[in-house]
């Protein structure tokens, strides 16, 4: 039987190292990419220190990287950046034109790399956020960027019928994003009483590991591909 593929931003850490894990325990062939580089080593395992936000250069490092590649069968768009819990009149138009560009601009980028380059893409799945549609007071970048990744995937679905699309909000997972959500003295909880929620799931199961996250969300995603239409944002806490 033919090994399956997938490709994983965002392997160096937190959810995306651990469905990297998950899919080369599986018997998959993983292509990771982070800033800072997996920490492991697999035989399985290709990985490659790529700033996705450097919007320039990212199409001759996903050319080098996947020169030769004929197939993919799942794509996981998850490399993403909280930005600083503020309000929005106090965000600075560079920090948020920043955070747009790691958390959208360059998924837009890998996607016009993988469909064009002749790889045969089967799925697409990028992890979106229940802050896509919250809109809790302090999360305006992250929020706006998450919102706007949605559509985009809902845009590509539109043109590319022959790929699986979906958004995932993947829950709570006690990752170094919620450090910097839940760690005290990070973020005020009376000025931005979202956090509160964050706190009291830590250390439970509505916030599980990134082990444990990584192994429902690479079950889910085959059945994301037979249940939803393409281009859909699911939540996973409403399946
Ligand atoms: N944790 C949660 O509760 C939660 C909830 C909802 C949605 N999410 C989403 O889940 C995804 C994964 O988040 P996480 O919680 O696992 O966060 P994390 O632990 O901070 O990991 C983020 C990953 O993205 C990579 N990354 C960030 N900026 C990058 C850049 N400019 N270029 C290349 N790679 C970059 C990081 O690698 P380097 O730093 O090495 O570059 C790291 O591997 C994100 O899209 C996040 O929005 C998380």
């Amino acid at each position: 039987m033919k090994q399956a593929s997938v490709f994983v931003s965002g392997t160096s850490a937190g959810l995306g190292e651990a469905l990297a894990a998950s899919y080369l325990e599986k018997g998959a062939q993983v292509y990771g990419l982070s800033r800072s580089g997996s920490p492991g080593s697999h035989p399985n395992l290709h990985d490659t220190k790529v700033d996705i936000g450097d919007l320039d250069g990212l199409e001759e490092a996903l050319k080098a990287f996947l020169a030769g590649l004929d197939s993919l069968d799942t794509v996981i768009l998850n490399a993403g950046i909280l930005g600083e819990i503020q309000p929005m009149h106090t965000l600075e138009m560079d920090s948020l034109k920043h955070l747009m560009d790691v958390n959208v601009w360059s998924n837009k980028l890998l996607l016009d790399y993988l469909c064009e380059s002749g790889i045969k893409v089967a799925q697409v799945v990028a992890i979106s956020s229940g802050a896509a549609v919250n809109g809790n007071k302090g999360w305006g970048a992250y929020s706006l960027s998450k919102a706007t990744l949605n559509m985009l995937i809902k845009l590509y679905a539109a043109e590319y019928p022959e790929i699986h699309f979906s958004a995932l909000a993947p829950g709570l997972i006690d990752t170094r994003m919620q450090d910097q959500l839940c760690d005290q003295g990070r973020v005020d909880e009376s000025e931005f009483p979202s956090v509160i929620k964050l706190r009291q799931a830590r250390g439970t199961q509505n916030m599980p590991t990134p082990a444990v996250a990584a192994a429902t969300i690479s079950a889910l995603i085959p059945k994301l591909k037979s249940t939803l239409q393409s281009g859909e944002f699911v939540d996973i806490r409403n399946l």
